[in-house]
């Protein structure tokens, strides 16, 4: 639940006496306080997902999305030749829906299910109560560690998904100037917050892929230091102990300019520097340079692919008409409008994007063989 302290208080205030001490902060720095801060975070106060709360993520629109992916996971369990323990491990987990609908899927292969070692990485405690509950209702008798960074997983063979996840991570934003980049800042006049640029070249420029630059004037350009941590501790895991990951996010296939930095609150868009803490704070992922830092790590990646081509191959059409068979007419409806609203172009299909990351002598993973409008296997 919201506090009012959030708005009338607390973190705002925080933030405009930090930017008085030490002056403008990066907008990477601003949205981990804005989403992070263990008091007045976004993710600290609650459960944000739903109709009734301000975004909704393909696990809530449909059982179908954790059950495919449930099936993916015990595909990579076969081509790994099916190991007697495997950790599955969870990032951002959210309310816990993904988790509940894969392991329910998961009872098709009780081999498989009886390999999983189930781990979730989530750094909000109010999160991690609702997905206890989740799973205590859902998939009762499962037992899972819950841990608050990725480098507290215990060692071998993995199964790893993350939906969303990377989308939350902190990003630096650079505006091109007649000087070169120049980091995106943010300052207050004492009361709102708003953009300013750094005076001098900063260090996170050097992390810009090289391609961009020299664009028009006032081009924005986004690097998430976060996300390249993220994909090659994943690649350096799956190359060394086993295994492969699939990221689901939405964002672009190949690096390019923009400012995709987004807040979201009550299913509309919020201005990102209203009340921080108070809305969800996004940025697009860039598949290109997440996946060149997982394979730098020893990884190969298969992807990215549109998440629309992704569940078709994976077999959404035939899911939907198996559950349909035992629903009411209204509930047909409701299969027949989440399966659209996952796959097609216009919806979640093209926008989102799934990539897997896997042991080099790994078999290509489900859904990624046979190339696609947008996969790149080759950078
Ligand atoms: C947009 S939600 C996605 C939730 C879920 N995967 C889904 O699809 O519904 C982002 C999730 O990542 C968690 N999160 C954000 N940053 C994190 C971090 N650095 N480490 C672990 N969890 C994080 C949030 O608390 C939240 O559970």
């Amino acid at each position: 639940m919201a506090t009012d302290r959030a708005v009338t208080g607390g973190l705002p205030d925080r933030l405009r006496q930090r930017i008085r001490l030490t002056g403008p902060m990066t907008v990477a720095d601003y949205m981990l306080a804005a989403l992070a801060d263990p008091v007045d975070g976004y993710y600290m106060r609650g459960d944000p997902f739903g109709r009734a709360g301000d975004f909704v993520t393909a696990p809530e629109i449909s059982q179908m999305f954790g059950e495919l992916i449930g099936l993916w996971c015990a595909h990579c369990w076969q081509a790994m030749g099916r190991p007697d323990a495997v950790h599955l491990v969870e990032l951002g987990p959210g309310r816990g829906t993904l988790m509940a609908d894969l392991l329910r899927a998961a009872q098709a292969w009780p081999a498989f299910l009886a390999a999983l070692d189930i781990h979730l990485v989530e750094i909000s405690p109010a999160l991690r109560a609702v997905q206890q509950a989740t799973l205590a209702r859902r998939a009762p008798g499962i037992r899972a560690a819950w841990h608050g960074d990725m480098g507290a997983l215990p060692a071998g063979p993995m199964l790893l998904v993350a939906n969303e996840f990377f989308d939350a991570l902190p990003m630096h934003q650079f505006v091109w100037t007649e000087r070169g980049w120049r980091e995106r800042l943010i300052e207050t006049d004492g009361e709102a917050f708003r953009f300013t640029l750094a005076a001098a070249a900063t260090p996170m420029a050097a992390l810009l892929p090289a391609a961009l630059s020299a664009p028009a004037a006032g081009a924005v350009a986004e690097v998430s230091p976060a996300t390249l941590s993220f994909a090659a501790l994943i690649g350096r895991r799956v190359a060394s102990q086993g295994g492969a990951a699939l990221i689901v996010d939405y964002g672009a296939g190949e690096s390019g300019l923009g400012d995709s930095l987004q807040a979201l609150r009550r299913h509309r868009r919020h201005a990102v520097l209203d009340q921080p803490g108070q809305a969800d704070l996004t940025a697009h992922v860039d598949f290109q340079v997440l996946a060149r830092s997982a394979r730098e790590a020893g990884a190969t990646c298969h992807g990215p692919l549109a998440q629309g081509l992704f569940l078709t191959r994976l077999g959404i059409a035939e899911r939907a008409r198996r559950l349909a068979r035992q629903a009411s007419a209204a509930q047909v409806l409701d299969i027949e409008s989440a399966r659209r609203r996952l796959i097609e172009p216009e919806q979640m299909g093209s926008l989102f994007k799934a990539l897997a990351i896997a042991h080099p002598a790994l078999a290509t993973p489900a859904g990624f063989a046979g190339g696609g409008d947008d996969v790149r296997t080759d950078r």
